[in-house]
């Protein structure tokens, strides 16, 4: 089967893996070659985790065969698969924030002198090795002082220098910025260079045509096929991931709301020093109100002080005209707002209750933990999300750390849904969300509107705010810095906004 004159990095066949009730691969071959990046891509569930997990030693397949440059191997633990010269970057950086960026980079395996280790050296080699990615930090400074892009690129650097075979990326660029991952991908490249094969999983298309030469798509645990970027249009890489043409699952209108109604909620000159410049919002029943505005410009921010995390300390809020308290997400809550976060790992997920039990968790805090929801009805509730959303599990019992990221963020979703509220703010709803899923997504934002429900949406896919949103606030530097109205919302004026440039549009037309 595999002749070729030299082989292959790594060679998997005919891999397969079950868990009780799923056959999460069934039957998958996978080639990696040297100073190539290989994209992995299929929907939520289909298999990438898993097969990466095979492949780095922390889940044992139950049939197939792995080859590393010919040679048989078998995985047993992680500490094998590095051993061997395989590294891997996680989504959530699994480093420690409360060392330093040195010690990090060398956890298990500090340089010692006379029985010490020599921090000296550590600090030395730190500095060294991220200087040879044009990476100038303190390496003495807490992990956790950094942004996320910068810790990632130190779990990169890490996992490069451990293993310089092979680099596994599992949607390692869910939380950068534009700007951040242009420098992750510089790091990458240099790698290709230097003869590493690097396997990326992602769902930002974008990104696999920027740097990928090779695409495998899973579906439901199989195979769909490999191709060269180059021969895979990216119609036909969706059609491939998800089995039919995305024109059969995006909804066919692309009108707005039907008309909002009535004023809901008003804040006045609302803000916190140091957090927030003070803003004028209203909010109006069945509004969707897209929040636009670069990392770090204070889009999260603003979701904050509207759901009472953070304290405002001027202005009021107005809710059907009645001057409101906001000091808590307690009061917020009792107003009947909502609110799910960005980060599900840290902010949303409880990993060992069931999906059932998540998915309640909101609708029955706010009924009060004294008025248990009966079974029956929770079992009900839960099911119509997971049918709704089209959320993968076997059953709505199993415990959500279980199910794949995409779906445990869909989960996260189904429970503020659950609470019914009359505001709800969602921050980057689809994120690691596979495109099938955005768009049925997307469609239920519509549809709650559509029922008097009001939506803050919080997104940074400029394409995906201009299809959903009544209203866009634009955001730069911690201030509110625009507003745009139906006809006016594009991406590229909600762009000339953040900029900052009043100019007309179509003076940014202008080649440079
Ligand atoms: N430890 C486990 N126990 C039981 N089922 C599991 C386990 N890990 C994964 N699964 C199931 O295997 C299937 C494949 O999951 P996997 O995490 O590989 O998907 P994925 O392609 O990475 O999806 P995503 O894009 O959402 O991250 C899913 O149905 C998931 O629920
Ligand atoms: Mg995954």
């Amino acid at each position: 089967m595999n002749s070729a004159r030299q082989p292959a990095l790594l060679d998997l066949r005919g891999i397969a893996k079950s868990f009780p009730g799923v056959h999460a691969l069934s039957d998958v071959d996978f080639t990696l070659h040297k100073g190539e990046v290989h994209a992995l891509l299929g929907e939520n569930g289909a298999g990438k985790s898993t097969l990466i997990k095979v492949l780095t030693g922390i889940h044992r397949r139950d049939a197939g065969t792995m080859h590393l440059e010919g040679q048989p191997i078998d995985l047993h633990d992680p500490a094998d698969a590095q051993r061997l010269g395989i590294g891997t970057v996680y989504q959530e950086v699994n480093l420690l924030p409360n060392l330093t960026v040195a010690e990090n980079i060398y956890l298990g395996r500090q340089p010692t002198r006379l029985g010490f280790v020599d921090r000296r050296r550590m600090a030395r080699d730190a500095r060294a090795l991220l200087a040879g990615y044009g990476l100038d930090i303190d390496v003495n400074a807490a992990l956790g002082d950094f942004s996320v892009a910068v810790q990632q690129l130190v779990a990169i650097a890490r996992a490069a220098d451990l293993s310089a075979r092979i680099l596994i990326l599992d949607e390692p660029t869910a939380s950068l910025d534009a700007q951040e991952v242009a420098t992750m991908f510089a790091m990458v490249r240099q790698l290709k260079a230097q003869g590493l094969g690097i396997v990326f999983v992602t769902h930002f298309l974008d990104q696999v045509y920027e740097i990928a030469n090779r695409i495998t798509v899973l579906r439901n645990g199989r195979l769909v096929g490999s191709h060269a970027t180059a021969d895979l249009p990216r119609l036909d890489l969706v059609r491939l991931m998800l089995g039919k043409e995305l024109a059969e699952i995006e909804s066919a209108d692309h009108a707005h709301g039907p008309g909002r109604g009535g004023l809901c909620a008003s804040f006045r000159d609302f803000g916190k020093r140091r957090y927030l410049a003070p803003f004028d919002l209203d909010i109006h029943e069945g509004e969707v109100i897209g929040i636009a505005g670069l990392l770090g410009s204070g889009r999260t921010e603003t979701a904050k002080l509207i759901f009472g995390i953070e304290r405002a300390d001027r202005g009021e809020v107005l809710v059907d005209g009645a001057s409101a308290r906001l000091a808590a997400p307690r009061d917020a809550i009792a107003l009947g707002f909502g609110f799910c976060p960005e980060d599900r790992k840290t902010e949303g997920i409880v990993g060992e209750l069931s999906v059932r039990e998540n998915i309640i968790l909101a609708l029955q805090a706010r009924r009060g933990w004294i008025k248990p929801i009966p079974a029956a009805e929770q079992k009900r509730i839960a099911e119509e999300f997971v049918r709704r959303l089209d959320i993968r599990t076997t059953d709505i019992e199993k415990p959500i750390e279980l199910l794949s990221g995409g779906n445990q963020q869909k989960a996260l979703l189904a429970r503020w849904l659950a609470t019914n509220p009359r505001i709800l703010i969602l921050d980057e709803p689809t994120r690691g969300i596979d495109v099938g899923a955005h768009a049925e997504i997307i469609r239920l934002i519509r549809e709650l509107c559509g029922r008097g429900m009001s939506l803050l949406v919080i997104s940074s896919e400029l394409d995906e705010i201009t299809v959903y949103s009544d209203r866009v606030v634009v955001l730069a530097d911690r201030r509110h810095v625009g507003e745009l109205r139906a006809a006016e919302i594009s991406p590229r004026s909600i762009m000339a906004a953040i900029a900052g440039t009043d100019a007309p549009v179509a003076q940014q037309e202008r080649p440079a």
